[in-house]
């Protein structure tokens, strides 16, 4: 009787899910998972998306990509936290070089399958591309770069609404409240298309693309009026961390001895991206060269990286091995698709 009971809750469960993309039936519906975090707060936690000991690794596998620069640098020796011992990692952990979008670990960290299913949900789709998007290597107490102050900011542009890409990071290490990493404005996704008809003439903090709206302090207030609260998202190595790109949010830096370390990780279906984006991202892939969080390629990073005020001889156009992917793997570049439409 039992048996049948449950299997008459899951069949009901099933029958009234939701079914097509995130926000594609409002906000008035119910999933029972991380979903509703996404819906109401804009932001979620999936926990163990990467088991533990699996992410605890990720992030020993950076360390020894640091320490392999041969740099000076020593994990068990925070003397060494220096940038004359470190690659070019800026003040809010950004390492923008070097190939890092392509090495092992990040490659690794976008192909578990706690992070694609996460995504599947929430897209409805298993057809899905991934971003080749940075690491953040975040070390406390930096006195050698500048300070982090805060830069809160969408990543979308105010003149497209609607939910239309779903941001992500694979968090690796223990990461409580003074740990630094993510704050997000709660719930202030829901009043993007308000906010921006309210501050449509402000004059805008300059921004390289338009697909970055940074908020003034009026912004701010705004957001503060309306009761949306600045929250810092915890985490335990393995959690994945996701947040709408309407979502306002910064980084801080850890204020305790625990360094902060996270693979961003993007996706979006496939159908999304048009035929030249995906051929961008094909050359994207195979030139091993770094995009920003949005999968289809939106917008390839390659930028000098600089020591000393000279390109840094360390910096590489390689990763130290070559990128090895599951066939899943694989059709997250999106170049499995790209031959489907020729
Ligand atoms: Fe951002």
């Amino acid at each position: 009787m039992a048996s049948t009971i449950t299997s008459t809750a899951s069949t009901t469960a099933r029958l009234t899910a939701p079914t097509g993309r995130l926000f594609s039936q409002g906000t008035d519906v119910h999933y029972g998972d991380f979903r509703d975090d996404l819906l109401i707060n804009g932001f979620a936690v999936v926990k163990g998306a990467v088991p533990r000991e699996r992410a605890l690794q990720y992030a020993s596998d950076v360390y020894q990509w640091l320490e392999e620069f041969n740099l000076g640098f020593d994990r068990n020796d925070p003397s060494t936290i220096h940038k004359d011992h470190l690659p070019d990692i800026n003040e809010k952990g950004m390492c923008l070089g070097y190939a890092i979008s392509h090495e092992s670990f990040t490659w690794a960290v976008r192909q578990e399958p706690g992070v694609v299913q996460a995504f599947e949900k929430v897209y409805d789709t298993e057809d899905l591309i991934v971003s080749f998007d940075s690491v953040n290597i975040g070390f406390p107490n930096r006195k050698d770069v500048k300070p982090n102050s805060p830069w809160p900011h969408q990543d979308q542009d105010p003149e497209k609404p609607g939910f239309r890409c779903l941001q992500g990071l694979v968090n690796l290490l223990p990461n409580g409240p003074k740990d630094g990493g993510l704050i997000v404005c709660k719930g202030a996704h829901l009043l993007s298309e308000e906010f921006h008809a309210n501050f449509k003439e402000e004059e805008r903090i300059w921004s390289w693309t338009s697909e970055w709206y940074g908020f003034t302090k009026a912004g701010q207030a705004w957001l503060k009026d309306r009761g949306c609260e600045w929250v810092k998202v915890e985490a335990e190595p393995g959690d994945l961390l996701l947040w709408d790109s309407r979502t306002p949010h910064y980084n801080v830096s850890s204020e305790t001895s625990q360094d902060r370390f996270c693979v961003y990780t993007c996706f979006m279906p496939v159908a999304d991206a048009s035929k030249e984006q995906l051929e961008t991202k094909k050359m994207a892939f195979e030139e091993t060269k770094m995009t920003t969080h949005w999968p289809n390629a939106m917008h390839v990073v390659d930028l000098p990286v600089y020591r000393n005020g000279e390109l840094d001889p360390h910096n590489r156009s390689k990763p130290r091995h070559p990128v090895q992917l599951s066939e899943r793997g694989f059709k997250l570049t999106g170049i499995p698709y790209l031959e489907q439409r020729a």
